[in-house]
């Protein structure tokens, strides 16, 4: 997959950036180095493209995932970050997610389908991925889930759903709400970057 691969201080995590829809692999290195500078970097770009949008997967309309099309890319995530990991010899065990909308979406579906695909995820505007499944054990998790009361492509429902699924899974599951809609805002990223700081010290 295209990528951008920044080698980080020695026992610092891997930050995993996954875009939203329409954006790059560029999108996102601003968020990563304003979370921890010092952090290694994996940014990556979604192989499916939407009238030239890039994605991470295919979708039938505006909130409805194209099941089939999302599972194959979900593998096909989880492969390239293993094979990226020996490729750059990262830590593997020490991988956090970051992603805002159709990015918080594939790293909420990784999770979905993984048992310890990353340490930790912080998933910012994210839907529930696929319903109707088992989850794996996720105890030992922690997640962050960043979201407007006015977002109309994820109504708060979807939030408090992927909240209670993710928790009766067994992860540590951190909500934080803001007034605005689906734009990723400044107090999000503070907020993601305190929550880092705590995890991580
Ligand atoms: C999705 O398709 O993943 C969600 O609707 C969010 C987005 O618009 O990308």
């Amino acid at each position: 997959m295209k990528h951008i691969y920044k080698k980080g201080a020695p026992s610092k995590p891997t930050l995993l950036m996954l875009h939203g829809t329409g954006g790059t692999e560029q999108d996102l290195l601003g968020l990563a180095d304003f979370i921890d500078p010092e952090a290694g970097i994996l940014s990556v770009r979604g192989n499916v493209s939407e009238n030239g949008m890039p994605r991470f997967f295919k979708r039938l309309a505006e909130g409805v995932f194209d099941l089939e099309d999302l599972a194959i890319r979900t593998e096909e995530l989880k492969q390239f970050l293993d094979d990226a990991a020996k490729e750059h010899e990262f830590d593997r065990e020490n991988v956090i997610a970051i992603g805002y909308s159709n990015g918080a979406n594939i790293a909420g579906s990784l999770i979905f389908h993984y048992q310890d695909i990353v340490k930790a995820a912080i998933l910012h505007h994210p839907m529930v991925p696929i319903r109707d499944k088992k989850l794996p054990d996720l105890n030992g998790l922690n997640v962050l889930i960043t979201a407007g009361d006015n977002d109309p492509i994820c109504p708060p429902e979807e939030t408090n759903d992927l909240k209670q699924l993710l928790e009766n899974a067994g992860a540590q599951t951190e909500v934080f709400w803001h007034h605005n809609g689906h734009q990723l805002t400044q107090e999000e990223a503070a907020k993601a970057k305190q929550w880092y700081e705590e995890l991580t010290k």
